[in-house]
């Protein structure tokens, strides 16, 4: 998540702004709309198309069928808890989420608090599905993007207060401190958050540092290990990214340029380039995360779906909040 502008933020991004590469804007599909207030999180696709979503601001998971233009169904509330974040599938139907204390109004995150749990829907016959807690993590400071490496059946999890990426065995639950780097670390005592974003892919771990403005990567073998040293794809300290999306077929990352309002592309060259929403825009407001549609109907559009927060942590014009949405970019033009 990136919860907060930084105060001066708006000065600094209109320069950014001139300095990003301006493609054809895609169009915007909104799936749903939220009140104002509302901070959706995070999203992973069910293998049926169905989106599963998390707030931040309630501790609440949340399921939407994007075709239907029917509203949310809530899934699961977590009573212990202020908030949901971080949410991945680790087989087909089965999910791993994280609930932890995160106040969005006080922009504060209560270490000690956090815990990942299990979704499960392989038995349900009623439609809902089985919750338990796999572990709680007390050493964790504020657990945001999560990822899975199937090969080493191990969850992935950034902490972005303590600026590390925690690695957790998905059947004990046991877990350790896997990467703790300069590129996972904060650059500023002040930051709120640095690594944010994690996503696994092609035997590699891409992360965003959202208070030093990174997108980075390191390589790691089949058992999760890192195989090869960590290095920065992408660098502009003006620019907060928050989570991500990766098409398979290109490599190339759909990213939350939050402050900016804006979704952006990272090529495997470096390269950035903004897709979608715009400074002064409402179309993408503080986008939190990206995942690409799984139904026929979505691979042939290359949909990817994108929560946003509504531009709480930066208002648009200094002043515009909206109602956090869903929405749907199509990538490919058909
Ligand atoms: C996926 O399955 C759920 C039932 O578990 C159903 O409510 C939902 O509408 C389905 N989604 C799609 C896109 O068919
Ligand atoms: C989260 O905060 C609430 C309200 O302050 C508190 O009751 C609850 O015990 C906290 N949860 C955890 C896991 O510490
Ligand atoms: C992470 O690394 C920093 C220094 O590089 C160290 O101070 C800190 O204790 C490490 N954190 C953990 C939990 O190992
Ligand atoms: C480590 O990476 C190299 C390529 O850089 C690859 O040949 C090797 O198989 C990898 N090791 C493991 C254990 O995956
Ligand atoms: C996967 O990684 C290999 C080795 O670095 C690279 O050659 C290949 O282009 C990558 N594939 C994609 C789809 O990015
Ligand atoms: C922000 O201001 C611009 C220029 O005045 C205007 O075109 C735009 O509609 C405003 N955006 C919102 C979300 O109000
Ligand atoms: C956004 O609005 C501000 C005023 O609120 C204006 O100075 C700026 O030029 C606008 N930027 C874009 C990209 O529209």
């Amino acid at each position: 998540m990136t919860a907060s502008g930084r105060c001066n933020m708006k000065i600094f991004v209109f320069f950014t702004f001139l300095a990003l590469t301006v493609a054809q804007k895609l169009p915007v599909r909104s799936i749903w709309q939220w009140p104002q207030y509302t901070f959706l999180e995070n999203l992973a696709v069910r293998q049926n198309g169905s989106i599963l979503t998390t707030r931040l601001d309630e501790p609440l998971l949340l399921e939407i069928d994007p075709f239907s233009g029917q509203g949310p169904q809530l899934v699961h509330q977590f009573p212990e808890y202020l908030a949901v974040g971080g949410i991945v599938e680790t087989e087909p139907d089965l999910f791993a989420v994280v609930s932890g204390n995160f106040s969005v109004l006080k922009l504060t995150s209560y270490a000690g608090t956090y815990a990942v749990w299990k979704v499960d829907y392989r038995c349900s016959k009623s439609g809902a599905p089985e919750i338990s807690k796999l572990t709680d993590i007390p050493q964790a400071a504020f657990l945001d993007g999560m990822t899975y490496v199937p090969s080493a059946k191990a969850l992935f999890i950034a902490d972005a207060q303590l600026g590390l990426i925690w690695r957790m065995d998905i059947q004990t639950g046991k877990y350790v401190v896997a990467v703790n780097n300069t590129l996972t670390q904060k650059c500023h005592a002040t930051d709120l958050e640095a690594v944010n974003g994690l996503k696994y892919f092609n035997s590699t771990l891409y992360w965003t540092n959202s208070g030093c403005g990174w997108f980075a990567k390191l390589p790691i073998d089949t058992n999760g290990n890192p195989n090869g040293t960590a290095s920065k794809i992408y660098s502009n300290s003006e620019l907060s990214l928050d989570d991500f999306a990766i098409a398979s077929s290109s490599g190339i990352a759909y990213l939350s340029a939050s402050f900016i309002n804006q979704v952006v592309t990272i090529g495997p060259d470096g390269k950035l380039t903004s897709i979608a929403g715009g400074l002064n825009s409402s179309d993408v407001a503080q986008p939190t995360a990206l995942a690409f549609g799984r139904t026929s109907a979505d691979l042939k559009k290359g949909t990817v779906y994108v929560t946003t927060a509504g531009a709480i942590g930066d208002p648009i014009n200094g002043t515009t909040i909206v109602g956090a949405q869903l929405v749907a970019i199509d990538t490919k033009s058909t």
